[in-house]
C-alpha cells in the first residue's frame, strides 16, 4: 500500500501512512501485562537523562523501595542554566544522597561518566524542542537512535533501557522505536502503559512550552530496550 501511494506520487499521503505504520508496530507489541517500573529502578543502580526540572527523580526518591543513593540524576542543561525551583531541588536531592550531574548529553555519556554501568537507563519523554530534520530524518529519531547507542555501552549485563513517550501516532511515528532500537543493536522494544498519576509531584514539561504534555494527553507508554 505504501509503495503504490508512492508510485501515485502521494508523498504527504505515504509520511502519514509511515507514521500509522510505527504507531501499529506498538500497538500491536504493547504489553497488557503488569510492568512494575517503580520495582526495576529499584532493583539496582540508576541513571536519569535528560531529567529538565528533576521532579520525576524527586518523584522516585519518594518511594520506599528505592534508595536515592541508588540514583544518577542528570539534567542536558549546566547547573547555572537551571530554574531557581530546580536548583532548590537538585540541593534536595543532594542531601538526599542522590548523585546530581549537569550538562550531560544522552547521546555521548562516556564524556561525563566514563566508563560507569547502570542496571536502568532512563529518559522519560526525550525531545530536542525541534522539528528540523537532521541528516534529513526526523531530529528526535536522531536523539533516540544516539542515546540507545550511547546508553547500550553504559548497561551491566541484563540492565535496561527505559524511554516514556506520549503514546500517539505523532509520537511513536516521530521516534520510531523499532527501527532505533535495530539501528542501535538492541533487541526490539517491548512496550507498557504508563501512568503519571504513580509518581506524585512529577510535573512533566514541554522542551519549549509551558504546559506539561501530561496535561494535554491521555495516554503514555514506557519502551523497555535491552540488548
Ligand atoms: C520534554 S523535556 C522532558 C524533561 C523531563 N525528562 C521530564 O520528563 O519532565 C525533554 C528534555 O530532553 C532534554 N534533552 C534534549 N536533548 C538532549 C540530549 N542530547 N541529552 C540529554 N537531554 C536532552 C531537554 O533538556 C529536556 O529537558
Amino acid at each position: 500500500m505504501l509503495r503504490r501511494t508512492l508510485d501515485h506520487g502521494l508523498l504527504s499521503e505515504a509520511r502519514e501512512l509511515k507514521l500509522l505504520d510505527h504507531h501499529l508496530w506498538g500497538l500491536l507489541h504493547f504489553k497488557t501485562s503488569a510492568f512494575d517500573f517503580v520495582g526495576e529502578i529499584a532493583s539496582g543502580s540508576a541513571l536519569l537523562v535528560g531529567e529538565g526540572n528533576l521532579s520525576f527523580t524527586q518523584s522516585l526518591t519518594r518511594k520506599n523501595r528505592i534508595d536515592p543513593r541508588n540514583l544518577t540524576a542528570t539534567t542536558f542543561e549546566p547547573h547555572s542554566e537551571l530554574t531557581d525551583e530546580t536548583q532548590a531541588r537538585a540541593a534536595k536531592l543532594k542531601r538526599l544522597g542522590v548523585n546530581l550531574l549537569h550538562a550531560v548529553n544522552a547521546t555521548n555519556l562516556a564524556a561525563s561518566l566514563g566508563l560507569r554501568s547502570y542496571n536502568s537507563i532512563i529518559f522519560q519523554f526525550p525531545h530536542t524542542g525541534s522539528r528540523e530534520p537532521a541528516n534529513g530524518r526526523n531530529p528526535n529519531f536522531v536523539l533516540l537512535y544516539r542515546f540507545l547507542k550511547s546508553a547500550k555501552g553504559h548497561l551491566r549485563p541484563n540492565g535496561k533501557i527505559f524511554v516514556t513517550l506520549v503514546n500517539s501516532s505523532h509520537y511513536t511515528g516521530a521516534f520510531q522505536c523499532e527501527e532505533a532500537a535495530k539501528r542501535a543493536g538492541l533487541q526490539p522494544p517491548e512496550v507498557y502503559a504508563f501512568d503519571p498519576k504513580a509518581f506524585s509531584g512529577y510535573e512533566h514539561r514541554m522542551a519549549h512550552e509551558d504546559a506539561g504534555a501530561i496535561q494535554h494527553h491521555r495516554q503514555f507508554s514506557t519502551w523497555v530496550f535491552r540488548k
